[in-house]
């Protein structure tokens, strides 16, 4: 069988309780991101979702378990890994642009300035930033525009495995709206693998090929993968008139709502990996047979 791109092989994390016993977040998390897939992972606050992105990442490691990128085990942070946390994390004594080129510069070491500044432009560009703006620091810029500031950052340097923490929670619903097309659009041209936290499920539903569904911790599970039967191109308006959408969409509503309760606290015997559950809408049945055309003179 062939390997994932990333292959996260029995991930555990367990902390200090502050009692002095032991609290475990997760045990033996097991499952896989294809290349180019744009996997969303939903779950309820403290589940350990931003723990697994930074082992993910490489800005953490686990009690134990393994990440592979590529087959290569991931030992601490790389530039093949883009990381957008949910608080921008810009350098706030540089402007927009000066944010995207440091990291530009950064991974191509060998590029003249101008190159770097061009190729900069045009990410910032791409998510509906330029003139007097990407010369502002972020202190300068609101919100959804220092969001955008960290986007094309990340996308600009092209990194293997794109980590999004909950990248637009801060943001209002109309701004929000806007970034989630430019980031539909921008992966679209690039085939990046994307793997994504959020809690809003629309959002999840919008832009995931495939919807992670954590429990409840401690001892939370990846228990579900969700597929998303829904064609691309996606946006808003059209997806919620695809037939599958609502029952998607009710199947994690009813997981968050009740089953990532449910499952809450049991403790796992050998790997962990999710069950794939894949929605569709039966197909119609075949019309009735046409009458048969009569010939006019009949
Ligand atoms: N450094 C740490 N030391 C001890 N406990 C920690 C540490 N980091 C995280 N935790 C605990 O691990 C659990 C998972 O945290 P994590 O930040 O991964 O949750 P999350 O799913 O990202 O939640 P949210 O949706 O609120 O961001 C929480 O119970 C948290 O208190
Ligand atoms: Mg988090």
């Amino acid at each position: 069988m062939t390997q994932p791109f990333l292959k996260i092989e029995n991930l555990t994390q367990r902390y200090p309780d502050g009692q002095g016993g032991e609290m475990t977040v997760f045990e033996n998390a097991s499952f896989g991101v294809e290349k180019g897939e744009f996997v969303c992972i939903l779950g309820h606050s403290g589940c350990g979702k931003s723990t697994i992105m930074n082992i993910l990442a490489g800005l953490s490691e686990p009690t134990s378990g393994v990440v592979k990128m590529d087959g290569f085990e991931v030992s601490g942070p790389s530039l093949d890994r883009g990381v957008v946390f949910q608080n921008y994390s810009l350098m706030p004594w540089l402007s927009a642009l000066r944010n995207v080129t440091f990291a530009v510069a950064a991974r191509h070491p060998d590029w003249p300035k101008a190159k770097v500044v061009e190729h900069s432009k045009q990410y910032l560009s791409m998510v509906g930033l330029d003139g007097d703006a990407i010369r502002r620091k972020p202190s300068q810029l609101s919100g959804g525009m220092r969001q955008r500031v960290s986007i094309a950052r990340a996308f600009a340097n092209h990194p293997k495995l794109l980590l999004l923490d909950e990248p637009f929670g801060a943001l209002d619903a109309l701004t929000r709206g806007t970034i989630q097309d430019e980031l539909l659009k921008i992966w679209g041209g690039t085939e990046q693998t994307v793997f994504m936290i959020t809690h809003d499920i629309d959002e999840a539903i919008l832009l995931a090929d495939r919807i992670l569904l954590m429990t409840n911790g401690p001892y939370a599970r990846v228990a579900e993968s969700v597929e998303i039967t829904i064609p691309r191109p996606r946006n808003r308006t059209s997806i919620i008139e695809h037939p599958n959408y609502y029952k998607i969409r009710n199947h994690l509503v009813h997981f968050l709502g009740i089953r990532s309760k449910e499952l809450a606290g049991k403790q796992a015997d050998g790997p962990q990996a999710p069950q794939t559950v894949r929605i569709e809408e039966p197909a119609q049945p075949n019309p009735e047979p046409r009458a048969p055309l009569r010939a006019v003179n009949e």
